[in-house]
Protein backbone atom coordinates (compact mmCIF):
# COMPACT_ATOMS: atom_id res chain seq x y z
CA UNK A 1 0.00 0.00 0.00
CA UNK A 2 1.71 3.35 -1.11
CA UNK A 3 1.91 5.47 2.48
CA UNK A 4 -0.82 8.07 0.77
CA UNK A 5 -3.13 5.44 0.40
CA UNK A 6 -2.39 4.73 4.08
CA UNK A 7 -2.82 7.84 5.17
CA UNK A 8 -5.99 7.82 3.63
CA UNK A 9 -7.26 4.88 4.97
CA UNK A 10 -6.50 5.62 8.24
CA UNK A 11 -8.21 8.89 8.42
CA UNK A 12 -11.40 7.76 6.85
CA UNK A 13 -11.81 4.78 9.06
CA UNK A 14 -11.61 7.59 12.06
CA UNK A 15 -15.76 7.44 11.90
CA UNK A 16 -15.84 4.03 12.45
CA UNK A 17 -13.15 3.68 15.09
CA UNK A 18 -15.26 5.98 17.09
CA UNK A 19 -18.40 4.47 16.31
CA UNK A 20 -17.29 1.34 18.00
CA UNK A 21 -15.42 2.14 20.37
CA UNK A 22 -17.36 1.17 24.35
CA UNK A 23 -19.76 -1.43 21.84
CA UNK A 24 -19.87 -4.82 22.64
CA UNK A 25 -19.63 -7.74 19.78
CA UNK A 26 -19.92 -11.31 20.05
CA UNK A 27 -17.59 -13.06 17.68
CA UNK A 28 -18.52 -16.68 16.49
CA UNK A 29 -15.29 -18.77 15.86
CA UNK A 30 -16.27 -22.35 14.86
CA UNK A 31 -13.93 -25.33 14.38
CA UNK A 32 -13.42 -24.61 10.74
CA UNK A 33 -12.85 -21.53 11.06
CA UNK A 34 -9.87 -22.32 13.92
CA UNK A 35 -8.36 -25.23 11.38
CA UNK A 36 -8.22 -22.47 8.96
CA UNK A 37 -4.57 -21.23 7.91
CA UNK A 38 -5.66 -17.75 8.53
CA UNK A 39 -7.13 -17.98 11.99
CA UNK A 40 -3.84 -16.53 12.87
CA UNK A 41 -4.32 -13.30 11.20
CA UNK A 42 -7.78 -13.56 12.42
CA UNK A 43 -6.82 -13.68 15.81
CA UNK A 44 -4.32 -10.21 15.67
CA UNK A 45 -7.17 -8.88 13.79
CA UNK A 46 -9.29 -9.58 17.49
CA UNK A 47 -6.40 -8.28 19.71
CA UNK A 48 -6.79 -5.27 16.82
CA UNK A 49 -10.66 -4.89 18.14
CA UNK A 50 -9.96 -5.07 21.82
CA UNK A 51 -6.83 -2.79 21.68
CA UNK A 52 -9.71 0.25 19.89
CA UNK A 53 -11.94 -0.28 22.55
CA UNK A 54 -14.57 -2.89 21.74
CA UNK A 55 -15.91 -5.30 24.44
CA UNK A 56 -15.67 -8.94 22.54
CA UNK A 57 -17.16 -12.07 23.86
CA UNK A 58 -15.91 -14.97 21.52
CA UNK A 59 -18.11 -18.30 21.34
CA UNK A 60 -16.12 -21.33 19.81
CA UNK A 61 -17.09 -24.50 18.62
CA UNK A 62 -15.04 -27.74 17.97
CA UNK A 63 -17.17 -30.00 15.59
CA UNK A 64 -13.96 -30.32 13.22
CA UNK A 65 -11.74 -30.96 15.81
CA UNK A 66 -14.35 -33.15 17.64
CA UNK A 67 -15.32 -35.54 15.09
CA UNK A 68 -10.95 -35.99 14.38
CA UNK A 69 -10.86 -36.84 17.72
CA UNK A 70 -13.42 -39.19 17.58
CA UNK A 71 -12.31 -41.21 13.88
CA UNK A 72 -9.32 -41.67 15.91
CA UNK A 73 -10.84 -43.86 18.52
CA UNK A 74 -13.24 -45.45 15.67
CA UNK A 75 -16.29 -43.73 17.15
CA UNK A 76 -18.78 -43.02 14.30
CA UNK A 77 -20.42 -39.58 15.60
CA UNK A 78 -24.26 -39.74 16.64
CA UNK A 79 -26.82 -37.40 15.92
CA UNK A 80 -30.38 -37.12 16.06
CA UNK A 81 -32.34 -34.37 14.15
CA UNK A 82 -28.94 -32.51 13.42
CA UNK A 83 -27.94 -32.24 16.79
CA UNK A 84 -24.85 -34.89 18.58
CA UNK A 85 -25.82 -37.32 20.64
CA UNK A 86 -23.00 -37.32 23.51
CA UNK A 87 -22.19 -40.42 25.88
CA UNK A 88 -20.23 -40.40 28.43
CA UNK A 89 -16.71 -41.81 25.88
CA UNK A 90 -18.16 -38.47 23.33
CA UNK A 91 -17.89 -36.07 26.51
CA UNK A 92 -14.48 -37.01 27.03
CA UNK A 93 -13.06 -36.46 23.36
CA UNK A 94 -14.84 -33.32 23.26
CA UNK A 95 -13.88 -32.04 26.68
CA UNK A 96 -10.16 -33.10 25.11
CA UNK A 97 -10.50 -31.07 22.16
CA UNK A 98 -12.24 -27.78 23.56
CA UNK A 99 -9.70 -27.55 26.22
CA UNK A 100 -6.91 -27.86 23.69
CA UNK A 101 -8.75 -25.00 21.47
CA UNK A 102 -9.58 -23.05 24.93
CA UNK A 103 -5.42 -22.98 25.76
CA UNK A 104 -5.00 -22.54 21.92
CA UNK A 105 -6.91 -19.49 21.34
CA UNK A 106 -6.12 -18.09 25.06
CA UNK A 107 -2.21 -18.38 24.04
CA UNK A 108 -2.91 -16.81 20.70
CA UNK A 109 -4.61 -13.79 21.88
CA UNK A 110 -2.25 -13.57 24.86
CA UNK A 111 0.47 -12.68 22.25
CA UNK A 112 1.95 -9.92 23.36
CA UNK A 113 3.04 -7.11 20.34
CA UNK A 114 5.52 -4.08 21.53
CA UNK A 115 4.42 -1.73 23.57
CA UNK A 116 0.99 -3.07 24.20
CA UNK A 117 -0.40 -4.52 27.64
CA UNK A 118 -0.68 -8.13 28.29
CA UNK A 119 -4.78 -8.86 27.45
CA UNK A 120 -6.75 -10.86 29.92
CA UNK A 121 -8.59 -13.57 28.32
CA UNK A 122 -11.14 -15.55 30.75
CA UNK A 123 -13.18 -18.69 30.85
CA UNK A 124 -15.35 -19.33 33.55
CA UNK A 125 -18.47 -20.84 34.20
CA UNK A 126 -20.49 -18.09 32.37
CA UNK A 127 -23.52 -20.08 30.81
CA UNK A 128 -24.96 -23.12 32.70
CA UNK A 129 -26.22 -26.00 30.64
CA UNK A 130 -29.27 -28.55 31.01
CA UNK A 131 -29.90 -32.07 29.05
CA UNK A 132 -31.98 -31.99 26.48
CA UNK A 133 -33.28 -35.08 27.23
CA UNK A 134 -35.01 -37.24 25.27
CA UNK A 135 -37.08 -37.15 22.01
CA UNK A 136 -38.44 -39.85 19.91
CA UNK A 137 -37.16 -41.95 22.30
CA UNK A 138 -33.97 -40.84 21.46
CA UNK A 139 -32.03 -40.03 24.83
CA UNK A 140 -29.41 -37.20 24.69
CA UNK A 141 -27.56 -37.91 26.85
CA UNK A 142 -24.49 -35.25 27.78
CA UNK A 143 -25.58 -33.31 24.96
CA UNK A 144 -27.30 -30.41 26.56
CA UNK A 145 -29.47 -26.83 26.17
CA UNK A 146 -28.64 -23.68 27.47
CA UNK A 147 -30.49 -23.42 31.16
CA UNK A 148 -28.85 -19.59 31.85
CA UNK A 149 -26.43 -16.79 30.97
CA UNK A 150 -24.50 -15.20 34.16
CA UNK A 151 -25.22 -11.80 32.14
CA UNK A 152 -23.89 -9.53 35.31
CA UNK A 153 -20.79 -12.19 35.72
CA UNK A 154 -19.67 -11.59 31.85
CA UNK A 155 -20.26 -7.88 32.17
CA UNK A 156 -18.07 -7.43 35.13
CA UNK A 157 -14.86 -8.64 33.60
CA UNK A 158 -16.18 -6.88 29.40
CA UNK A 159 -16.38 -3.85 32.05
CA UNK A 160 -12.82 -4.86 33.30
CA UNK A 161 -11.34 -5.01 29.57
CA UNK A 162 -10.99 -8.45 29.50
CA UNK A 163 -12.03 -10.67 26.59
CA UNK A 164 -14.48 -13.39 27.46
CA UNK A 165 -13.87 -16.52 25.88
CA UNK A 166 -16.31 -19.28 25.71
CA UNK A 167 -16.38 -22.90 24.87
CA UNK A 168 -19.19 -25.02 24.10
CA UNK A 169 -19.22 -27.65 27.32
CA UNK A 170 -21.20 -25.98 30.17
CA UNK A 171 -21.81 -27.26 33.96
CA UNK A 172 -25.16 -28.05 35.08
CA UNK A 173 -26.25 -27.55 38.68
CA UNK A 174 -25.97 -30.83 39.10
CA UNK A 175 -22.51 -31.04 38.52
CA UNK A 176 -22.32 -32.00 35.06
CA UNK A 177 -20.95 -30.98 32.08
CA UNK A 178 -23.19 -30.79 28.91
CA UNK A 179 -21.98 -30.28 25.16
CA UNK A 180 -24.28 -27.25 23.52
CA UNK A 181 -24.06 -25.96 19.92
CA UNK A 182 -21.73 -22.78 20.42
CA UNK A 183 -24.48 -21.05 18.11
CA UNK A 184 -26.71 -21.44 20.46
CA UNK A 185 -24.57 -20.15 22.94
CA UNK A 186 -23.71 -17.29 20.76
CA UNK A 187 -27.32 -16.74 19.98
CA UNK A 188 -28.29 -16.23 23.91
CA UNK A 189 -25.59 -14.53 25.19
CA UNK A 190 -25.68 -11.86 21.99
CA UNK A 191 -29.73 -11.26 22.95
CA UNK A 192 -29.14 -11.35 27.01
CA UNK A 193 -26.13 -8.84 26.72
CA UNK A 194 -27.53 -6.83 24.14
CA UNK A 195 -24.84 -7.06 22.08
CA UNK A 196 -23.95 -4.37 19.08
CA UNK A 197 -22.68 -7.09 16.53
CA UNK A 198 -22.95 -10.90 15.97
CA UNK A 199 -20.07 -11.97 13.68
CA UNK A 200 -19.02 -14.90 12.14
CA UNK A 201 -16.90 -16.47 9.15
CA UNK A 202 -17.35 -19.00 6.78
CA UNK A 203 -15.45 -20.61 3.75
CA UNK A 204 -16.70 -17.84 0.98
CA UNK A 205 -17.08 -13.90 1.76
CA UNK A 206 -20.34 -13.82 2.68
CA UNK A 207 -23.57 -15.31 1.61
CA UNK A 208 -23.31 -15.94 -2.27
CA UNK A 209 -26.01 -15.53 -4.85
CA UNK A 210 -26.25 -17.73 -8.05
CA UNK A 211 -23.53 -15.81 -9.78
CA UNK A 212 -21.45 -16.24 -7.18
CA UNK A 213 -21.22 -12.70 -5.93
CA UNK A 214 -21.65 -11.69 -2.29
CA UNK A 215 -25.10 -10.77 -1.13
CA UNK A 216 -24.02 -7.69 0.84
CA UNK A 217 -27.09 -7.05 2.62
CA UNK A 218 -29.69 -9.19 3.70
CA UNK A 219 -33.01 -9.18 5.95
CA UNK A 220 -33.92 -12.16 8.30
CA UNK A 221 -36.55 -13.49 6.07
CA UNK A 222 -34.29 -13.57 3.17
CA UNK A 223 -31.60 -15.15 5.45
CA UNK A 224 -34.08 -17.56 6.15
CA UNK A 225 -34.09 -18.57 2.34
CA UNK A 226 -30.64 -19.43 2.37
CA UNK A 227 -30.52 -21.11 5.67
CA UNK A 228 -33.69 -23.73 4.10
CA UNK A 229 -30.62 -24.35 0.99
CA UNK A 230 -27.92 -25.33 3.47
CA UNK A 231 -30.36 -27.64 5.05
CA UNK A 232 -32.00 -29.03 2.05
CA UNK A 233 -28.26 -29.34 0.15
CA UNK A 234 -27.24 -31.17 3.63
CA UNK A 235 -25.22 -28.42 5.21
CA UNK A 236 -26.80 -28.26 8.11
CA UNK A 237 -23.46 -28.43 9.92
CA UNK A 238 -21.84 -25.92 7.71
CA UNK A 239 -20.56 -22.55 9.20
CA UNK A 240 -22.85 -20.48 7.14
CA UNK A 241 -25.93 -22.84 8.24
CA UNK A 242 -24.97 -22.30 11.82
CA UNK A 243 -24.28 -18.67 11.83
CA UNK A 244 -27.24 -17.87 9.94
CA UNK A 245 -29.45 -19.70 12.69
CA UNK A 246 -27.85 -17.39 15.40
CA UNK A 247 -27.99 -14.48 13.49
CA UNK A 248 -31.87 -14.44 12.23
CA UNK A 249 -32.55 -15.10 15.91
CA UNK A 250 -30.53 -12.30 17.70
CA UNK A 251 -31.33 -10.05 14.51
CA UNK A 252 -35.20 -10.86 15.54
CA UNK A 253 -34.51 -10.13 19.41
CA UNK A 254 -33.01 -6.64 18.57
CA UNK A 255 -29.47 -7.07 17.51
CA UNK A 256 -28.68 -4.17 15.09
CA UNK A 257 -26.48 -5.78 12.67
CA UNK A 258 -24.64 -9.59 12.24
CA UNK A 259 -21.92 -9.89 9.86
CA UNK A 260 -20.59 -13.16 8.09
CA UNK A 261 -16.97 -12.82 6.82
CA UNK A 262 -14.70 -15.20 5.03
CA UNK A 263 -12.18 -17.06 7.71
CA UNK A 264 -9.49 -17.72 4.42
CA UNK A 265 -9.50 -13.74 3.09
CA UNK A 266 -7.11 -11.81 5.40
CA UNK A 267 -8.39 -8.69 6.85
CA UNK A 268 -11.95 -9.30 5.86
CA UNK A 269 -12.81 -8.14 9.43
CA UNK A 270 -11.24 -4.90 9.59
CA UNK A 271 -12.85 -4.39 5.89
CA UNK A 272 -16.09 -5.08 7.26
CA UNK A 273 -15.87 -3.00 10.34
CA UNK A 274 -13.76 0.30 9.22
CA UNK A 275 -15.04 0.93 5.75
CA UNK A 276 -18.38 1.96 4.84
CA UNK A 277 -19.35 -0.71 1.96
CA UNK A 278 -17.45 -3.30 4.31
CA UNK A 279 -16.50 -7.06 2.28
CA UNK A 280 -19.01 -9.87 3.01
CA UNK A 281 -22.97 -10.10 4.29
CA UNK A 282 -24.71 -8.21 6.74
CA UNK A 283 -28.00 -9.22 8.21
CA UNK A 284 -29.69 -6.32 9.83
CA UNK A 285 -33.33 -6.16 11.13
CA UNK A 286 -36.65 -5.54 9.25
CA UNK A 287 -37.38 -1.97 8.93
CA UNK A 288 -40.25 -0.51 8.44
CA UNK A 289 -38.67 2.43 6.42
CA UNK A 290 -38.18 1.41 2.85
CA UNK A 291 -35.84 3.38 0.58
CA UNK A 292 -36.84 3.77 -2.98
CA UNK A 293 -37.05 5.14 -6.31
CA UNK A 294 -40.24 7.84 -5.91
CA UNK A 295 -43.01 7.28 -8.56
CA UNK A 296 -45.90 9.85 -9.21
CA UNK A 297 -48.19 8.61 -6.57
CA UNK A 298 -45.41 9.98 -4.12
CA UNK A 299 -45.72 13.61 -6.01
CA UNK A 300 -48.39 15.15 -3.14
CA UNK A 301 -45.94 13.89 0.12
CA UNK A 302 -42.80 14.92 -1.99
CA UNK A 303 -44.54 18.32 -2.09
CA UNK A 304 -45.73 18.04 1.95
CA UNK A 305 -41.57 17.24 2.37
CA UNK A 306 -39.93 20.33 0.39
CA UNK A 307 -42.82 23.40 0.11
CA UNK A 308 -41.61 24.52 3.81
CA UNK A 309 -37.94 24.11 2.50
CA UNK A 310 -39.12 25.60 -0.32
CA UNK A 311 -40.66 28.62 1.78
CA UNK A 312 -37.73 29.21 3.70
CA UNK A 313 -35.28 29.85 0.53
CA UNK A 314 -32.96 26.44 1.66
CA UNK A 315 -34.49 24.55 -1.82
CA UNK A 316 -34.64 25.69 -4.87
CA UNK A 317 -38.25 26.08 -6.13
CA UNK A 318 -39.84 23.25 -8.37
CA UNK A 319 -43.03 23.31 -10.10
CA UNK A 320 -45.56 20.00 -9.21
CA UNK A 321 -45.16 19.43 -12.94
CA UNK A 322 -41.10 19.60 -13.02
CA UNK A 323 -41.69 17.21 -10.23
CA UNK A 324 -43.85 14.73 -12.86
CA UNK A 325 -41.62 14.74 -15.30
CA UNK A 326 -38.56 14.60 -13.10
CA UNK A 327 -39.87 11.91 -11.01
CA UNK A 328 -37.87 8.77 -11.27
CA UNK A 329 -34.65 11.03 -10.26
CA UNK A 330 -35.89 11.44 -6.50
CA UNK A 331 -34.70 8.04 -4.22
CA UNK A 332 -37.22 8.63 -1.08
CA UNK A 333 -37.79 7.28 2.04
CA UNK A 334 -41.11 5.91 2.54
CA UNK A 335 -41.80 5.29 6.33
CA UNK A 336 -45.82 3.65 6.80
CA UNK A 337 -46.67 5.32 3.64
CA UNK A 338 -45.60 8.75 4.48
CA UNK A 339 -42.28 10.31 2.96
CA UNK A 340 -39.96 11.28 5.00
CA UNK A 341 -36.93 12.32 3.44
CA UNK A 342 -35.81 12.68 -0.38
CA UNK A 343 -32.93 13.58 -2.58
CA UNK A 344 -32.43 13.58 -6.43
CA UNK A 345 -29.86 12.82 -8.83
CA UNK A 346 -29.73 14.46 -11.76
CA UNK A 347 -26.95 12.93 -14.46
CA UNK A 348 -24.74 14.28 -16.83
CA UNK A 349 -23.18 11.59 -18.20
CA UNK A 350 -20.41 13.07 -21.13
CA UNK A 351 -19.05 14.65 -17.97
CA UNK A 352 -19.76 11.75 -15.42
CA UNK A 353 -21.31 13.46 -12.97
CA UNK A 354 -23.86 14.03 -11.33
CA UNK A 355 -25.96 16.50 -8.94
CA UNK A 356 -27.59 15.42 -5.74
CA UNK A 357 -30.30 18.38 -5.12
CA UNK A 358 -33.13 18.60 -3.19
CA UNK A 359 -31.58 16.89 -0.01
CA UNK A 360 -34.09 16.93 2.91
CA UNK A 361 -35.04 15.03 5.96
CA UNK A 362 -38.80 15.97 7.76
CA UNK A 363 -37.75 17.73 10.64
CA UNK A 364 -38.88 15.52 13.18
CA UNK A 365 -36.80 12.65 11.82
CA UNK A 366 -33.62 14.27 11.30
CA UNK A 367 -30.37 13.70 13.17
CA UNK A 368 -30.94 9.93 13.31
CA UNK A 369 -28.26 9.12 10.21
CA UNK A 370 -31.25 9.48 7.89
CA UNK A 371 -29.19 11.69 5.79
CA UNK A 372 -26.21 9.71 5.55
CA UNK A 373 -28.65 6.64 4.17
CA UNK A 374 -29.98 9.12 1.70
CA UNK A 375 -26.54 10.20 0.62
CA UNK A 376 -25.26 6.22 0.50
CA UNK A 377 -28.12 5.48 -1.57
CA UNK A 378 -27.39 8.27 -4.17
CA UNK A 379 -23.66 7.32 -4.04
CA UNK A 380 -24.50 3.69 -5.08
CA UNK A 381 -27.14 5.08 -7.70
CA UNK A 382 -24.35 7.52 -9.25
CA UNK A 383 -22.01 4.85 -9.10
CA UNK A 384 -23.73 1.99 -10.86
CA UNK A 385 -24.48 4.78 -13.53
CA UNK A 386 -20.29 5.06 -13.95
CA UNK A 387 -20.59 8.26 -12.59
CA UNK A 388 -17.61 9.86 -11.30
CA UNK A 389 -18.21 12.63 -9.40
CA UNK A 390 -20.96 13.85 -7.54
CA UNK A 391 -21.76 17.59 -6.99
CA UNK A 392 -24.29 19.72 -4.90
CA UNK A 393 -25.21 23.42 -4.86
CA UNK A 394 -25.99 24.85 -0.88
CA UNK A 395 -26.75 27.67 0.22
CA UNK A 396 -26.76 26.62 4.11
CA UNK A 397 -25.59 22.96 4.31
CA UNK A 398 -22.34 23.62 3.30
CA UNK A 399 -20.85 21.72 6.51
CA UNK A 400 -22.86 18.99 6.29
CA UNK A 401 -21.40 17.69 2.92
CA UNK A 402 -18.01 18.80 3.95
CA UNK A 403 -18.12 16.32 6.60
CA UNK A 404 -19.08 14.07 4.71
CA UNK A 405 -16.14 14.34 2.18
CA UNK A 406 -17.20 16.77 -0.18
CA UNK A 407 -14.90 19.67 -1.35
CA UNK A 408 -15.07 23.34 -2.00
CA UNK A 409 -15.42 24.25 -5.84
CA UNK A 410 -15.97 26.60 -8.39
CA UNK A 411 -18.55 27.46 -11.04
CA UNK A 412 -15.86 25.81 -13.65
CA UNK A 413 -16.09 22.38 -12.03
CA UNK A 414 -19.41 22.00 -12.76
CA UNK A 415 -21.10 20.32 -16.05
CA UNK A 416 -21.41 23.11 -18.80
CA UNK A 417 -24.99 22.67 -18.73
CA UNK A 418 -24.97 23.10 -15.03
CA UNK A 419 -22.46 25.84 -15.43
CA UNK A 420 -25.04 28.11 -17.99
CA UNK A 421 -27.92 27.77 -15.18
CA UNK A 422 -26.16 28.69 -12.60
CA UNK A 423 -27.84 31.44 -10.50
CA UNK A 424 -24.97 34.23 -9.67
CA UNK A 425 -27.67 35.87 -7.50
CA UNK A 426 -28.02 32.82 -5.24
CA UNK A 427 -24.19 32.57 -4.55
CA UNK A 428 -25.21 28.81 -4.04
CA UNK A 429 -21.58 26.91 -2.53
CA UNK A 430 -20.97 24.53 -4.57
CA UNK A 431 -19.08 21.34 -3.10
CA UNK A 432 -17.98 18.19 -5.09
CA UNK A 433 -17.20 14.83 -4.08
CA UNK A 434 -14.76 12.04 -5.96
CA UNK A 435 -16.59 8.85 -5.98
CA UNK A 436 -13.89 6.49 -7.12
CA UNK A 437 -11.96 7.60 -3.77
CA UNK A 438 -12.09 4.52 -1.31
CA UNK A 439 -14.97 5.10 1.22
CA UNK A 440 -16.94 7.81 -0.72
C1 LIG B 1 -29.15 18.44 5.99
C2 LIG B 1 -30.14 17.35 6.30
C3 LIG B 1 -30.56 16.69 5.00
C4 LIG B 1 -29.48 16.33 7.22
O1 LIG B 1 -30.39 15.28 7.48
P1 LIG B 1 -30.28 14.40 8.85
O2 LIG B 1 -31.07 13.16 8.66
O3 LIG B 1 -30.57 15.23 10.02
O4 LIG B 1 -28.75 14.04 8.78
P2 LIG B 1 -27.87 13.11 9.64
O5 LIG B 1 -28.66 12.51 10.77
O6 LIG B 1 -27.20 12.18 8.72
O7 LIG B 1 -26.84 14.14 10.20
C5 LIG B 1 -27.19 14.98 11.24
C6 LIG B 1 -26.04 15.89 11.59
O8 LIG B 1 -25.95 16.90 10.59
C7 LIG B 1 -25.95 18.18 11.24
N1 LIG B 1 -26.61 19.17 10.38
C8 LIG B 1 -27.91 19.30 10.10
N2 LIG B 1 -28.09 20.35 9.29
C9 LIG B 1 -26.89 20.89 9.05
C10 LIG B 1 -26.43 22.01 8.31
N3 LIG B 1 -27.25 22.79 7.65
N4 LIG B 1 -25.10 22.24 8.29
C11 LIG B 1 -24.24 21.46 8.97
N5 LIG B 1 -24.61 20.41 9.70
C12 LIG B 1 -25.93 20.12 9.74
C13 LIG B 1 -26.73 17.93 12.52
O9 LIG B 1 -26.42 18.91 13.49
C14 LIG B 1 -26.27 16.57 12.92
O10 LIG B 1 -25.00 16.66 13.54
P3 LIG B 1 -24.60 15.71 14.79
O11 LIG B 1 -24.61 14.31 14.21
O12 LIG B 1 -23.25 16.19 15.17
O13 LIG B 1 -25.67 15.92 15.80
C15 LIG B 1 -31.40 17.87 7.04
O14 LIG B 1 -30.96 18.62 8.16
C16 LIG B 1 -32.30 18.74 6.21
O15 LIG B 1 -33.24 18.24 5.59
N6 LIG B 1 -32.05 20.06 6.19
C17 LIG B 1 -32.86 20.98 5.45
C18 LIG B 1 -32.67 20.82 3.96
C19 LIG B 1 -31.26 21.10 3.51
O16 LIG B 1 -30.51 21.84 4.09
N7 LIG B 1 -30.90 20.44 2.41
C20 LIG B 1 -29.61 20.55 1.78
C21 LIG B 1 -29.75 21.48 0.68
S1 LIG B 1 -28.88 20.90 -0.72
Amino acid sequence: MRSSELVQWFRQSTPYVNMHRGKTFVIMLDGDTIASQNFINIISDIRLLHSLGIKLIIVFGARVQINELLQLHNISPQYHKNIRITDLQTLDLVKQAVGKLNYDITSRLSMRLPHSPLLNVVSSNFILAQPIGVDDGVDYLLSGKLRRVEVENIQQQLDRDAIVLIGPIAPSVTGESFNLPFEEIATQIAIKLKVEKLIGFSATQGILDQDGQTVSDLQPQQAAVYLEQCIEQNQYHSSQARFLQAAIDVCRAGVKRSHLLSYEEDGSLLQELFTRDGVGTQLSMDNSEDIRVANVRDIPGLLELIQPLEQQGILVKRSREQLEMDIEKYTIIDRDGVIIACAALNVYADEKMAEMACVAVHPDYRSSSRGDILLEEIQKRAKNLNIEKLFVLTTRTVHWFQERGFKMANVEDLPQEKREHYNYQRRSKILIQDLNAENS
